[in-house]
């Protein structure tokens, strides 16, 4: 009935078209894409099922890097990404190519572009992703996929920022390194067990949507508050997106653990 109503006053020229598709659509995000997230369908499968889950609706467009346009997120190759001090969340990855997520706004702002990319790493995101088929070419992979597995990073700013973070913080009952080796708690797996899991990116990525993680960690404009019923039973882990990616980033930097074998985590 309101839709109609709305419909009859737009033809009737008394409201505008854009006051009407707002009342409609409600929250937006505006994503800059690589052009093959749009030309396979990719983006399109997404929409609909990131908005069921958040009433947040992507609006995509093609990505070009000297494009007037103003996005709220940049969704595109490593290998295009420019350089902004803004944190890179690997996303995707499909025929050699890495595919990260840039958040170009912060704070309230940021909002929305956030919670997509929170939902991209969460394993609903990934699982979508990785299971849509496009109808030419190969389908889209886990990021990280293209990179050598063994291979650790140079150690940064960022991952020096990342292991002090990570000792702080997830320390409490992960052995981290050589620093807390005899911390942690026997049934955790150590950082370098979970590094050797094909996965390990994504879920570094987003391991707060990860049990037991949930249930005590806050990420700044991501996550929702606790629920009043269920405060948290430990210390609450509080960290703002681009502490998390510094933690990330700090795992990618170390080597693998060698176990002698296939571990298996789930
Ligand atoms: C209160 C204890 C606790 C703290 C603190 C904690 N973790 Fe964990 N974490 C666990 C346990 C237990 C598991 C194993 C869960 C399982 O296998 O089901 C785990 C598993 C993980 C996994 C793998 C998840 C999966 O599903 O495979 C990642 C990644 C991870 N933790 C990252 C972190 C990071 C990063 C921090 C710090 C910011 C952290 N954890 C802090 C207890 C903790």
């Amino acid at each position: 009935m309101a839709r109609l109503t709305i419909f009859v006053l737009m033809m009737a020229g008394l409201l505008p078209v854009s006051a009407a598709a707002q009342e409609v659509s409600g929250d937006t995000v505006t994503v800059a894409v690589a052009p093959e997230w749009i030309d396979t369908g990719l983006i399109a499968w997404i929409t609909p099922r990131f908005r069921f889950k958040t009433r947040v609706t992507i609006e995509a467009a093609p990505y070009a890097p000297s494009g007037a346009a103003d996005p709220d997120l940049l969704i595109i190759s490593a290998a295009d990404a420019p350089e902004t001090s803004a944190p890179r969340t690997p996303i995707a990855s499909r025929d050699g190519a890495q595919y990260v997520a840039i958040a170009l706004r912060d704070g309230e702002q940021g909002r929305n572009a956030k919670k997509l990319v929170s939902w991209l790493v969460s394993s609903a995101g990934s699982r979508a992703i990785q299971k849509f088929a496009p109808e030419t070419g190969p389908a889209f992979g886990p990021p990280g996929d293209a990179a050598p597995a063994q291979t650790a990073a140079a150690a940064t700013p960022q991952t020096d920022q990342g292991e002090k973070l990570a000792l702080q913080h997830c320390g409490r009952c992960h052995v981290i390194n050589e620093k807390n080796k005899y911390g942690g708690i026997g049934s955790t797996p150590s950082f370098g067990a979970l590094r050797t899991i094909p996965n390990w990116r994504a879920k570094f990525d987003a391991f707060w949507t990860l049990n037991p993680h949930p249930s005590f960690t806050q990420i700044d404009g991501v996550t929702e508050p606790f629920p009043e019923e269920r405060p948290p039973h430990i210390a609450p882990i509080e960290l703002s997106l681009e502490e998390a990616a510094a933690i990330a980033a700090f795992a990618a930097s170390m080597a693998p653990k060698d176990l002698g074998g296939e571990v298996k985590v789930e």
